[in-house]
């Protein structure tokens, strides 16, 4: 790959044309070999895509509707980010991984393509879930605005622009969503849509049970999606991120858990900008058989 350290922002490092919060060149070498186990999950996401609500079903599911078990860390200490370093944190992630009994739930939020060769290698099951354009857009505008490792946004125009060329955290959404879509003909990827979890949420979580080759009660579902809702894992300090540094999160701008809902988007986009993004979006996703619902 070719890469190249971006001074612009800070702890950031360009591979292939893509931001990736590196801090260093010897760290993406060690994201490059890391050596994944078989059993490993790996959870791939774009930003802002339901990362932090899929890691909760996940978790909840593998500990069997436990919610204690589940309260035992936050969201960012329960299972290792595979490529992000927390500045209040003793040690990567990455570091934090390796020393990890198995079977290891993994985070990413890279593109297919910069995956660790390993993850394909030892063929391990990966969970993608995707959000439509808009929502996820404007999701990473307000978080851009109260986290403060990430260039301020100044307006939302100009998120919108920045967005749309993919000078964003990880690149090009476009790229991500369509990359992943592929390489679930070639790999072990349960891809799922964040709409499709809002709409229908134990219709999803079958799916996952399925691929991960379990089976719950009825009762432990309805367990899970009433814990993984929206409302309740916003009051849930170890699942809401409140206990991220305020120095680093500041949700009294915008609070991490903030909307939950599809079609937030309207409430954004003014006429004009939606009939440029919508025409930008045709081009960028020509040819693709990936659909995306923008409201539910
Ligand atoms: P909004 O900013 O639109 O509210 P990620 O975890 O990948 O960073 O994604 C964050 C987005 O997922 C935020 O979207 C957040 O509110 C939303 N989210 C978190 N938990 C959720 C849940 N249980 N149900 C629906 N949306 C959730």
């Amino acid at each position: 790959h070719t890469m190249e350290q971006n001074s612009t922002v800070s702890n950031t490092l360009e591979v292939d044309g893509a931001l990736l919060p590196t801090p260093s060149r010897e760290l993406w070498e060690k994201i490059c070999n890391f050596q994944a186990r078989p059993d490993d999950l790996i959870l791939a996401t774009y930003p802002k895509s339901g990362m932090t609500w899929t890691q909760e079903i996940l978790d909840m599911i593998q500990n069997d509707g436990d919610v204690a078990k589940c309260q035992r860390a936050t969201s960012t200490d329960r299972h290792p980010f595979l490529e992000v370093v927390f500045p209040y944190k003793r040690k990567p992630d990455l570091e934090i991984a390796l020393e990890m009994p198995s079977p290891r739930m993994l985070k990413t939020h890279l593109q297919s393509h910069l995956v660790p060769p390993s993850v394909w290698k030892q063929n391990c099951k990966i969970i993608y879930v995707a959000r439509n354009a808009k929502d996820c857009l404007v999701s990473f505008y307000h978080f851009s605005r109260m986290i403060s490792l990430l260039p301020d946004p100044q307006s939302f125009d100009k998120f919108c622009e920045k967005f749309m060329s993919g000078e964003v955290l990880y690149g090009s959404w476009y790229d991500h969503v369509k990359g992943w879509w592929a390489a679930k003909y070639q790999h072990r990827i349960l891809y799922l849509f964040y709409e499709d979890m809002k709409k229908n949420p134990k219709r999803e979580i079958h799916k996952m049970l399925e691929f991960l080759e379990k089976t719950l009660s009825e009762d432990v579902i309805n367990k899970i999606v009433h814990h993984t809702s929206f409302e309740v894992m916003k009051e849930n300090p170890m699942a809401n991120q409140t206990a991220v540094p305020s120095n680093i999160y500041n949700h009294t701008i915008s609070p991490f858990m903030r909307k939950g809902m599809p079609g937030d988007w309207k409430y954004h986009f003014t006429v004009a900008m939606n009939e440029k993004f919508d025409e930008h979006y045709k081009k960028k996703m020509a040819g693709t058989t990936l659909t995306f619902c923008t409201e539910i």
